[in-house]
């Protein structure tokens, strides 16, 4: 039975009193985490391809797990490998098929009688089933949807609880590297009977101008005494700090007791925030709601929500409006990897990605293809991006065997509606997309079924759909089922669909772009591809891609578009095109044979040849995190304002002296001038909407300084200056931090300098590391796409005079850690890092 009542909007109290302590995630207070002490051990596919099979009796309380390994999560099974280069490069050549079980012993008080107790999986990879003392708990088996367990019938008060998670990857068949195990965070939660249910505040902002908004919130609170009993709800909204903590309190609510029937009960809320501070992608302010439920004058739950005030217009003619301001898309795709850490879930990681992103002019991520960790939201709401939030990459008909067709029937309801219960309160959410070039696209039930179910549990965000099929969808009719149409890559039809009336209105963007492929610092002339690298002059990309400056042109041409994802902001693992020895990709061409024709050619050869590629060459910031230089190109158009200008290549060439090496120099300003060793090679000034970079194609090469000044409106705007350097001399050292605290990671980027610390770019000597004090290493990675060494190594060959090693605090340790590097015939490199 569902209760509605009309409420005692009363604004109580307006103080500035310092207000709760920080929460320690969003959902019900009684939430603590769940990662500590789990013990593992991998049965099915091992690592060498031997089979291990499982006991039967896994999932039992007494079963005997003394020998498995202990562990934290969030955890990758596979990130440890090895490489092994008869799997597939798509994949990421890491054998991360296979059987993973986890178990956790743990006590619940005997005082917590009379409570609910639930855990909550923020994401488990994948077909997780679950167990609690031997009963059978339940399943979720799309690794990237959160989900909740009652654990309440089957808990034992006062004693030890045994809870099994058995996962299986083997089932799982996916287009990228997926990972493997209990990727991301695991919370225990305990509520009282009556309590507010999972995900059960739903905050939307019908009415906001600069002197109030209007806040509605529907609540469900969950009445599990199995008879009538009469609560009260308070909510309280705060201006939200940093993470999780709190800054003044500005509306309390208190709403007329209510009578909840057993079960689930609606009640509305309505607050009004005066003067209210709007969620904009330069100043992104949050509020915090906190829900309490009052039972007989007792608390009995409460409940923390994230809200922003903003507002959203998609239109077809003059793009996207937040908060009545076009705001052009600047976006680019990432899948969930994070690079050396695999798929393990680590918020300073996440962090740092974004903090790159924002810095690049980045305004909008999209969370390729599938949903991300809540922690993405969390960081998107704060530091101020939009997100693309994507369900799926295959409906019924799947690009793989075993992808999400085997679950789709079953499941896309319950994940989709897990995925906007999850979502639908973040502001940096502006986008539902239902999938990504599903190979039913053009099919207008299915789309309209999946773009309802959005709809039905969220109607304030558009739903859309990435095609690379735009012109079948579109005259299929399945595009009419949606509110935003996505188009990968292919622009070439525009024209024609706004004149078409039943597109004319449909707003539409890019939501796949480019595609360029680099490798970082490698240049190579007269080709683009060389050794299993990529030129990095970036100008290379799939038959289905194109340039930047392409793409710019594009944008530029159709300035009613909503803007553009690139693919991609970082490299990712797997995937390696055009070293892939995949076929996913071919079904771009699906309805053009000669392109297919043309494509599987090309990958009958890569087969003979076995690429050792096993990570992406998309990003536009590589697998370490270290920009390549397209990060300077979409810099210089994203961030017009910022005075900048990036030369490339380095000016190493020892071997080309008097031999031509053509100079590509992008920036912000619209006119440059470039000088090797003092001498002018000419001014050159960019066209307006055409041109995005200047080259100098006939610089003949001589050692030295390359140096170019650029020009905005006639005058200096900024500058760059590249020189050749001596032999390598040194290792140095920068954290992207000074101290952790909890989980956190320092990010250590090492440098191969000479003696004038000037970064020598073709240096590739193998570096080793050694971490002392309270610290440990945790992974190391140099961005190059074709190394097997392992991410855990303490030694790593510098890619073009670069490393990357990242490190962690140990538990409960204080103090100061060293971070040594050294590499033979060079001064040791050194840095430390606090930790608090
Ligand atoms: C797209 C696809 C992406 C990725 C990309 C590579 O067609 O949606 O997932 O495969 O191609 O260019």
């Amino acid at each position: 039975m569902r209760f509605f009542l009309s409420l005692l909007a009363v604004i109580l109290c307006c103080n500035s009193a310092p207000a709760q302590s920080p929460f320690t995630r969003l959902g019900n207070a009684g939430t603590a985490s769940f990662d500590e002490g789990w013990l593992f051990k991998r049965y099915g596919l091992q690592p060498d391809g031997s089979r291990l099979e499982e006991p039967s009796q896994a999932a039992s309380a007494t079963f005997n797990d003394q020998d498995w390994q202990r562990l934290s999560l969030p955890h990758d099974w596979a990130i440890t490998g090895p490489f092994r280069i008869d799997l597939a490069g798509e994949t990421g050549k890491l054998p991360w098929k296979g059987i993973g079980w986890y178990r956790k012993h743990f006590n619940i008080p005997a005082a917590d009688a009379g409570k609910m107790i639930f855990v909550d999986f923020d994401g488990a990879m994948a077909y997780a089933e679950i167990w609690l003392n031997g009963q059978y708990v339940g399943t979720w088996p799309y690794g990237y949807t959160s989900f909740r367990m009652d654990l309440t019938p089957y808990i034992r008060l006062g004693k030890e609880n045994v809870l099994a998670v058995k996962l299986n990857t083997e089932k799982w068949d996916s287009r990228w590297y997926p990972g493997a195990g209990i990727y991301r965070h695991v919370w225990l939660v305990k509520t009282g009977k009556v309590q507010v249910a999972h995900w059960g505040t739903y905050i939307t902002t019908p009415k906001v101008t600069t002197q109030a908004a209007a806040v509605k919130m529907a609540v469900t609170v969950a009445n599990e005494t199995g008879k009538p009993v009469t609560a009260v709800l308070q909510t309280d909204v705060y201006e939200a700090g940093t993470g999780n903590t709190f800054k003044k309190k500005v509306a309390t609510v208190e709403n007329k007791p209510v009578d909840l029937a057993a079960g689930n009960n609606n009640i509305d809320v309505a607050v009004t925030i005066r003067n209210p501070r709007i969620w904009r992608i330069e100043t992104p302010s949050r509020y915090f709601a906190v829900t309490t439920v009052l039972v007989n004058g007792r608390k009995a739950d409460t409940y923390y929500s994230t809200f922003g005030i903003r507002t959203l217009e998609f239109t077809a003619r003059n793009g996207f409006l937040l908060n009545g301001k076009r705001v052009a898309i600047q976006g680019v795709c990432n899948h969930h990897d994070l690079g050396a850490l695999g798929a393990a879930m680590n918020t300073s990681a996440l962090k740092r990605q974004l903090a790159l992103l924002k810095e690049m002019g980045a305004n909008a991520i999209r969370t390729s293809h599938n949903p991300p960790a809540p922690e993405l939201l969390a960081l998107a709401d704060e530091m101020g991006f939009l997100v693309w939030d994507e369900a799926f990459d295959a409906w019924k008909h799947g690009k793989k065997k075993n992808d999400y067709n085997k679950l789709y029937d079953e499941w896309h309801e319950k994940d989709l509606v897990a995925l906007v219960h999850r979502d639908r309160n973040h502001p940096s959410v502006v986008i539902w997309s239902i999938g990504n070039e599903v190979m039913d696209q053009r099919d207008v039930a299915m789309t309209k079924e999946l773009a309802g179910i959005m709809r039905r549990e969220d109607p304030t965000r558009p739903v859309s759909n990435g095609y690379n099929d735009p012109d079948g969808g579109r005259s299929s009719g399945a595009v009419q089922g949606l509110d935003l149409m996505g188009v990968n890559y292919f622009f070439g039809q525009q024209p024609k669909w706004d004149a078409d009336p039943r597109y004319a209105n449909m707003p539409t963007m890019g939501s796949e772009t480019s595609s360029c492929v680099s490798s970082r610092g490698e240049y190579f002339f007269g080709t683009n591809r060389r050794n299993w690298q990529i030129s990095s002059y970036d100008l290379d990309h799939p038959g289905w891609g194109c340039k930047p400056d392409e793409q710019f042109r594009t944008n530029a041409k159709f300035p009613h578009l909503l803007g553009e994802f690139v693919w991609t902001g970082f490299d990712y693992l797997g995937e390696p095109t055009p070293y892939g020895s995949d076929e996913t990709n071919l079904l771009n061409f699906r309805n053009d044979p000669s392109k297919r024709a043309e494509l599987e050619k090309a990958l009958d050869e890569l087969q003979k040849n076995k690429p050792p590629s096993r990570s992406s060459y998309f990003g536009i910031i590589d697998l370490a995190g270290f920009p390549k230089d397209r990060f300077y190109l979409y810099q210089s158009h994203w961030r017009p304002d910022h005075p900048m200008a990036h030369i490339l290549p380095h000016w190493n060439w020892q071997e080309r002296i008097d031999s031509i090496v053509p100079v590509h120099v992008y920036t912000s300003g619209d006119e440059a001038e470039l000088f090797l060793n003092g001498k002018s090679l000419g001014r050159k000034k960019k066209q307006a909407g055409k041109d995005f970079r200047l080259v100098w194609d006939a610089v003949q090469y001589q050692p030295g300084e390359l140096k170019v000044v650029a020009y905005k409106n006639g005058k200096y705007w900024a500058t760059d200056v590249v020189k050749t350097t001596g032999d390598a001399a040194k290792l140095s050292l920068n954290s992207n931090v000074t101290k952790i605290i909890g989980d956190e990671l320092a990010f250590i980027t090492v440098r191969v300098e000479d003696q004038n610390n000037r970064m020598v770019p073709r240096s590739h000597p193998k570096i080793r590391f050694r971490v002392e004090g309270p610290g440990e290493l945790v992974a190391t990675d140099n961005g190059d796409a074709t190394s097997f060494e392992s991410f855990q190594s303490p030694e790593k060959s510098a890619y073009n005079g670069m490393a990357l090693v990242i490190v962690k605090a140990k538990k409960g340790a204080k103090g100061l850690v060293r971070i040594k590097a050294e590499a033979d015939g060079l001064t040791m490199g050194l840095t430390t890092v606090s930790v608090d």
